[in-house]
């Protein structure tokens, strides 16, 4: 039998785990908006213990420490050595963040020790996502919460159809992925969601639509901005793998349809794109 998670621990201690700390401030900068709003779903108070889980780089446990304060507590944790590194790196001394490289799914956390299962767009990778919700949910204490945000489908997400949808024609077309395997998009469909969560033993389900506008590319000028916002498509985008191991003249004609694309968009010295959640809320039951 394969291990649990084993395609996913190898990509994000890999490739994706490069590509994000390399571009780790930008990403940050794209995604602040979603984070900032699965925070306000999840209201921690000072002194409460949060488990960030995919915490990557951190951005979203030295946010949840800042508002527990002192006497509280956020653990960060991720699959990736390269992320939690760069976490560890970014979070002052006295912050009470700390942060471990596991497999959220199976990791040894102390039973009840928590009283806020967060996290930001990391809960979609896992093989069996009932398993580990399960399994997460005995670290949180009776009537503890759960708040986290995750991307809905792949189709109702700009930063993904827009730049797929301009390699038409480009690069053959990819057999359409299985919705339901770990991945950005694997928590698109709420019924899903919901069932994994009460399947897992939660209650009070709440999923919430939360759009915004993430800015994907800046520059000086608008032909800056753009150049900026193409690279990052094709660098640490949905782009990324679909041009795997392709030659210079693909590449390049990959470039220029994205960036006919992108043309499109707003922004005057900036490139802006939308993005589509849900805000996912619920209770680990009191007894
Ligand atoms: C899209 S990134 C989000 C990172 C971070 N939360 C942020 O918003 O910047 C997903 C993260 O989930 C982590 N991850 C994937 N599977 C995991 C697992 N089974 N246990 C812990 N972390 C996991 C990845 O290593 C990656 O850092």
């Amino acid at each position: 039998m394969t291990e649990q998670n084993a395609d996913q621990a190898a990509d994000w201690n890999d490739q994706s785990g490069e590509r994000w700390v390399a571009n780790q401030a930008r990403l940050d900068a794209m995604v602040a908006v979603f984070g900032q709003a699965a925070i306000a779903a999840a209201a921690p108070a000072t002194g409460e213990r949060v488990l960030d889980v995919g915490c990557g780089a951190g951005a979203s446990s030295r946010a949840l420490a800042a508002r527990v304060g002192a006497g509280g507590q956020v653990l960060g944790v991720d699959i990736s050595e390269a992320l939690i590194g760069r976490a560890r790196a970014l979070a002052p001394q006295d912050m009470p963040a700390l942060f471990q490289v596991a497999d959220a799914s199976s990791a040894e956390f102390p039973e009840g020790a928590f009283d806020i299962l967060f996290s930001r767009f990391g809960v979609m990778f896992f093989d069996d996502p009932t398993g580990a919700f399960a399994h997460m949910r005995r670290a949180l204490r009776p009537g503890g919460r759960v708040a986290f945000v995750c991307w809905r489908g792949a189709a109702e997400n700009e930063w993904m159809r827009l730049p797929m949808g301009a390699m038409q024609g480009i690069v053959p077309p990819a057999a359409p992925p299985d919705p339901e395997a770990p991945g950005p998009f694997s928590f698109g469909e709420r019924g899903r969601v919901a069932r994994i969560l009460a399947a897992a033993g939660f209650i009070d389900i709440a999923l919430a639509p939360f759009d915004a506008s993430v800015p994907i590319g800046e520059g000086g000028t608008r032909d800056a901005a753009l150049d900026d916002a193409v690279k990052m498509a094709l660098e640490v985008g949905p782009l990324s793998r679909a041009l795997a191991g392709q030659g210079d003249d693909i590449r390049a004609r990959a470039s220029a349809a994205v960036r006919a694309v992108f043309a499109g968009l707003p922004g005057e010295r900036s490139v802006t794109i939308d993005g589509a959640a849900w805000i996912v809320t619920a209770r680990n039951p009191a007894s």
